[in-house]
């Protein structure tokens, strides 16, 4: 019997909602396989601990993490606290320790799910957004200097590495290679930003020499937003820095239907230390403790855990559920256009494992 230890951080807004409801359907799923269980350990860091302790979470907090198998994480983030410091608190905290470097998010427009756009467009999005993710715009360089004075300057240096940038480009290429149709559009803004940008299409470009099974394309940021609406089905998978990806999967998120469904996951993939996974949409305060979250954005994010544990058949299994539910639409959260409660849907997902 294989056990996977799962650190479980569901900190913020909605995040302890859905990855209950999460943790719940991963359990379900290891009962009926037989093959496998977990060690779920739960922390509760986050900003109600700041508030008690005055740090998101304990100062050797990385370190207890780092012997687990892979952290399922929910959301964080505060009204009344700033979100710079919520964040690099935490999340952020954890991602640059672990040097989860590449953050993946897939989009699909499920059955059953109305996107924006015409449904010939729409269903056409199939997407996976790789997001470099530990350095560039967010490597956390930068200064503020005369505050309040009227000479006052604040600077955020986004940083490029070679190793950076190789390692990630690399990551991008296998699992584009991975996907039936074997295309990655690499995204750059070098026609305006001309040091980083341009050592960024350099290097990507040496690296995609490795790989001549890919077909490879290149896009400027700003024209990405519009071949994303306007022309989804030539898009495949996706590499772009920390920030242009952050922007691009919102985008890609909204287009496949709704924030609530988006999953992402925070790799290392040299397996060495955990990689972290987690629903995209963020605290939603607005919903918190009604008990009517969506929790798809967790159970998709399941989905990407368990493919990152090694068990394909049960995360896929889990894909099926969620298609099987929301193709028939009976059960559909709020943000989808139904009524179901956060309990309902997780039920809806249970029965539906069943009858798998
Ligand atoms: C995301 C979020 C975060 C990011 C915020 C909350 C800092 O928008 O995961 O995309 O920009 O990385
Ligand atoms: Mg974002």
């Amino acid at each position: 019997m294989r056990t996977h230890r799962i650190a479980v951080i569901p900190a913020d807004g909605i995040g302890p909602e859905v990855i209950g409801a999460g943790c719940e359907v991963l359990e379900v799923l290891a009962g009926r396989d037989g093959d496998f269980t977990f060690d779920f350990q739960w922390f509760d860091w986050g900003s109600d601990y700041y508030r008690r302790h005055g740090e998101m979470m304990p100062a050797d907090g990385v370190e207890t993490v780092r012997g687990f198998d892979a952290i399922y994480f929910g959301a964080v983030g505060d009204v009344d606290l700033p979100d710079d410091l919520t964040l690099w608190g935490l999340r952020l905290a954890i991602c640059q320790g672990l040097d989860q470097f590449a953050n993946i998010r897939p989009t699909r427009l499920l059955p059953g799910v109305d996107g924006p756009l015409k449904p010939a467009l729409g269903e056409a999005i199939d997407w996976l957004i790789v997001r470099e993710n530990s350095e560039g715009e967010y490597a956390g360089v930068g200064g503020r200097a005369h505050r309040g004075l009227p000479i006052e300057v604040g600077m955020d240096v986004a940083v490029f590495t070679r190793a950076g940038i190789e390692r990630v480009a690399r990551y991008a290429c296998e699992a584009a290679l991975a996907r039936p149709r074997r295309k990655l559009t690499i995204v750059t803004k070098s026609n305006a930003q001309r040091h980083g940008m341009v050592m960024w299409d350099q290097i990507c470009g040496e690296v995609v020499e490795d790989y001549p099974g890919l077909e490879v394309d290149w896009m400027l940021v700003d024209a990405m937003t519009t071949r994303m609406v306007l022309d989804p089905a030539s898009i495949d998978a996706v590499l772009a820095t920390n920030l242009h990806a952050d922007i691009l999967s919102d985008l890609a998120s909204a287009l496949g239907g709704s924030l609530g469904i988006g999953a992402t996951a925070n790799l290392n993939p040299d397996r060495s230390v955990p990689s972290m996974f987690e629903p995209i949409h963020g605290t939603a305060f607005e919903l918190t403790g009604k008990g009517t979250a969506n929790p798809l954005g967790s159970f998709w994010t399941a989905n990407l855990m368990l493919e990152h544990l090694g068990e394909a058949k049960a995360a896929e299994r889990l894909m099926q559920a969620i298609e099987t539910v929301t193709s028939r639409g009976e059960t559909m959260p709020g943000d989808l256009g139904g009524k179901a409660t956060t309990a309902e849907v997780t039920r809806a997902i249970i029965e539906a494992l069943g009858a798998a």
